[in-house]
């Protein structure tokens, strides 16, 4: 009987074979870990008989992850470590296993389970049932699954923890990505150019005509229609993009210091001073983005017109001249011609910077982006904020695009932006449209007149109510929605009718 295989070890093979099968098949879907482990038991202790498992995994530095027994009380073992030494040992005899789990057994095999080159976890039974036909000890056979059976947990724990790190990684870049939304209020989004009204196309049309050249563009518009934005994006586009994109406002500063900060400031130039590169060097290689040039004066334009012919600069207080190599856009919200014709600006410099041209219209102009406008400055905030996009009600999606908008785009994303933290439930309603001034549907806004206005509170008031009441059409309830109070509050302040 010894050397025959029995029908009883026949189908016993077929079986732990069938049990390696499925294993293969399901390990890897379980929910968690410990799943993993009990599962990876429960197969074990049943399919080889045995009246006591116990399996652990270790994690980072030895330490316990997931534990599953049978047949063991609670407590014990303790001091499991993940050292291949220690298990060795623990497979080497009944006895060391005995040692290991604290009680006496009789019989006991174990194996170690090791993903990515290290040991994950132990795998451990004792005590064997006999069955009808089985040995009381295990055999080859039951060594030889236990190890295939550790070969695809360890498998599927590599795979679980490798998705864990994943998933945990994902969520460090999600948080960090909120961080710089936050910190910058712009995301890569941020950037885009939203518009398809004819005239917004026309912008993007000379946008991808001239980024890639190092002609000069002058970018001209009222103040927030996007001169800033169109210049990065040129830039972007450009085979510069690599290299930096420097803006420099030519408005803020003093003319002294205007010069240094473009051209850069030697040492030795007054006591106290530091060198400094300038402007012009900082963007070598990329593009000087010159913001309102037209408030340059006029000894700077003709220092700035040099340069640009001669593609040299000179530093404060320098001797050398230094080669650079930086492509110039430049914008204004001035009408440049009418500054030349005043004698304020020079029109030799004009021409140099205005090789191409590219006006950007005010956003009243161009209403029909509006709407687009809107839902992309409302996503990107709720993005940054967490939040869902509000809904923008009929009332105020009215106002929102009937308002002109002196301050065009900047001006719409910072009534947006309000809006969107007044906003309640998730709806923006008109009265969360805060400082956009009150609106009929026929488009032109309504501010009280600075010198007729009345002192009197009361009186200003009156009057207020009076002009938005015929605003309003004469509509009493849509008067109250324009002037955020109840109806019942405007009968109550008892200008009606008057
Ligand atoms: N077409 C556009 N699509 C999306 N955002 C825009 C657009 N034009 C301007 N903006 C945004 O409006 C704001 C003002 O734009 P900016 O380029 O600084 O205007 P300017 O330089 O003309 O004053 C910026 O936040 C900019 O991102
Ligand atoms: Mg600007």
């Amino acid at each position: 009987m010894d050397r025959a295989t029995s029908p009883f070890e026949t189908q016993h093979k077929l079986l732990l074979l069938e049990t390696l099968y499925d294993a293969g098949l399901s390990l890897g879907s379980l929910p968690s870990e410990d799943a993993l482990v009990e599962d990876v038991l429960g197969r074990a202790v049943g399919v080889l008989d045995a009246s006591r498992g116990y399996l652990a995994t270790f994690g980072e530095g030895g330490a316990r992850k997931a534990e599953a027994r049978v047949g063991f009380p609670r407590r014990q073992p303790e001091g499991v470590v993940a050292e291949d030494e220690f298990l060795r040992d623990v497979m080497r005899s009944p006895s060391a296993v005995s040692r290991f789990l604290r009680t006496a057994v009789s019989a006991a095999v174990g194996v170690a389970i090791r993903a990515g080159g290290r040991t994950v976890g132990a795998l451990v039974l004792a005590d064997k049932e006999q069955r009808r036909g089985g040995r009381l000890s295990f055999d080859e056979d039951a060594a030889r699954f236990l190890t295939s059976l550790a070969g695809l947990s360890g498998m599927a724990i590599e795979n679980r923890r490798h998705l864990e790190r994943l998933t945990r990684e994902r969520e460090r870049l999600e948080e960090e990505n909120r961080r710089l939304l936050d910190e910058t209020g712009r995301s890569a989004a941020g950037r885009l150019f939203i518009g398809d009204s004819p005239a917004a196309r026309r912008v993007l049309d000379l946008v991808g005509r001239v980024a890639n050249s190092r002609i000069s563009v002058l970018l001209t518009g009222e103040s927030g229609t996007g001169k800033e934005l169109v210049a990065r994006m040129i830039h972007a586009r450009s085979e510069r993009a690599e290299k930096p994109f420097v803006p420099i406002n030519c408005a803020a500063l003093p003319e002294p210091l205007l010069e240094s900060e473009l051209f850069g400031i030697e040492r030795g130039v007054a006591t106290g001073v530091e060198p400094r590169l300038g402007k012009f060097e900082v963007a070598s290689g990329g593009t000087l983005f010159l913001d309102e040039i037209g408030d340059m004066p006029l000894s700077l334009q003709a220092k700035l017109l040099r340069v640009l012919q001669e593609r040299e600069i000179e530093r404060v207080g320098g001797r050398r001249r230094l080669p650079i190599d930086v492509r110039v856009l430049a914008a204004t919200h001035a009408r440049l011609p009418e500054r030349i014709s005043r004698g304020e600006f020079r029109e030799d410099l004009y021409y140099r910077l205005r090789v191409v041209e590219i006006p950007l219209p005010p956003l009243r102009e161009r209403r029909e982006d509006i709407p687009k406008l809107v839902r992309h400055f409302l996503e990107r905030f709720a993005a940054r904020d967490g939040r869902e996009v509000p809904h923008v009600d009929r009332d105020a999606f009215a106002s929102l695009l009937a308002h002109d908008y002196p301050g065009n785009i900047r001006e719409l994303e910072n009534v947006l932006e309000g809006a969107a933290a007044l906003s309640q439930a998730g709806v923006i309603h008109r009265e969360d449209l805060q400082w956009l001034p009150t609106l009929g549907a026929g488009g032109g806004k309504v501010a009280l007149d600075g010198d007729s206005a009345p002192a009197n509170l009361r009186d200003l008031e009156e009057l207020h109510v009076q002009r938005v009441l015929k605003l309003a059409g004469g509509n009493k309830s849509r008067a109250a929605r324009l002037l955020g109070i109840s109806r019942r509050t405007l009968y109550r302040k008892k200008y009606l009718g008057r």
